[in-house]
């Protein structure tokens, strides 16, 4: 059996609300432990051996139909978290990148996201990038329409593929938590040979510990790629 290194984790980060509910809280304070939880999680991949990004969905195209309160506070939370976050990134040399449309952000927030992204843009242990107003469907639709504009014909996947936003593009692991298993449009064109974690955890009380269990978890996965393993 080869072993494929593990380079690109993707996580769906779930169970925000529950988590606060469950303990008499406003989601609100689902999404303060959760915001913790990021980092502590990113720090753990910039010292691990081969993963080189990680990538989390913090907010789908889809998330604009939660309250209005909610979507505010988010926002408000993303930007906190990055200003606070600048510090850490450079002392753990993790570069920062953001995919999604952030030009539906109020132009602070997308100062905010561009300044931290030039300011980390040299960093080498680690690639966190952050989904924002990200959506799967919405990603491969503009890559798609951005070879067309350049006169491109016969498509190929391997155009597709370089002209997507994220950086490392297929994933070899993808987590949710909080026990949902499905996709909800997410990083659709990279996870298509990905490994799939779900965990029962919602995502304030995920831990590396955790973690480190499903990274031992996916070195016994068998990867065939659709060959045949002697
Ligand atoms: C995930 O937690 C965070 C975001 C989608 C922003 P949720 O807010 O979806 O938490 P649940 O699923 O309602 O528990
Ligand atoms: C997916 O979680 C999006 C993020 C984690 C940002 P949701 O909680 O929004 O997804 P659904 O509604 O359960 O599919
Ligand atoms: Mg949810």
């Amino acid at each position: 059996m080869t072993k494929q290194p593990l380079q690109h984790l993707a996580i769906i980060m779930d169970g925000n609300g529950r988590w606060a509910k469950q303990k008499g809280l406003n989601r609100t304070k689902g999404h303060e432990k959760g915001a913790e939880v990021i980092r502590d999680i990113t720090t753990y991949c910039s010292t691990h051996p081969t993963i080189e990004s990680v990538t989390f969905y913090a907010f789908s195209t889809e998330n604009w139909k939660r309250p209005k309160m909610e979507v505010e506070f988010l926002m408000r939370l993303l930007d906190r978290y990055l200003q606070h976050e600048l510090a850490t990134y450079q002392a753990h040399d993790i570069r920062f990148k953001a995919i999604g449309n952030i030009e539906a952000f109020s132009q602070k927030l997308q100062d905010r996201i561009q300044h931290v992204e030039e300011a980390t843009k040299e960093n080498r242990s680690l690639t966190q990038i952050l989904a924002l107003n990200y959506g799967g469907r919405a990603e491969i639709t503009a890559a798609v329409n951005q070879l067309i504009a350049k006169g491109k014909r016969d498509i190929t996947e391997a155009d597709i593929s370089s002209a997507l936003q994220t950086p490392y593009r297929d994933v070899d692991l993808l987590i949710r938590t909080s026990g949902e298993e499905r996709i909800s449009n997410y990083l659709l064109w990279q996870i298509s040979y990905a490994e799939f974690y779900f965990s029962q955890t919602l995502w304030p009380d995920f831990t590396t510990t955790e973690l480190d269990e499903i990274l031992d978890d996916f070195q016994h996965r068998n990867r065939r790629f659709g060959g045949i393993n002697e």
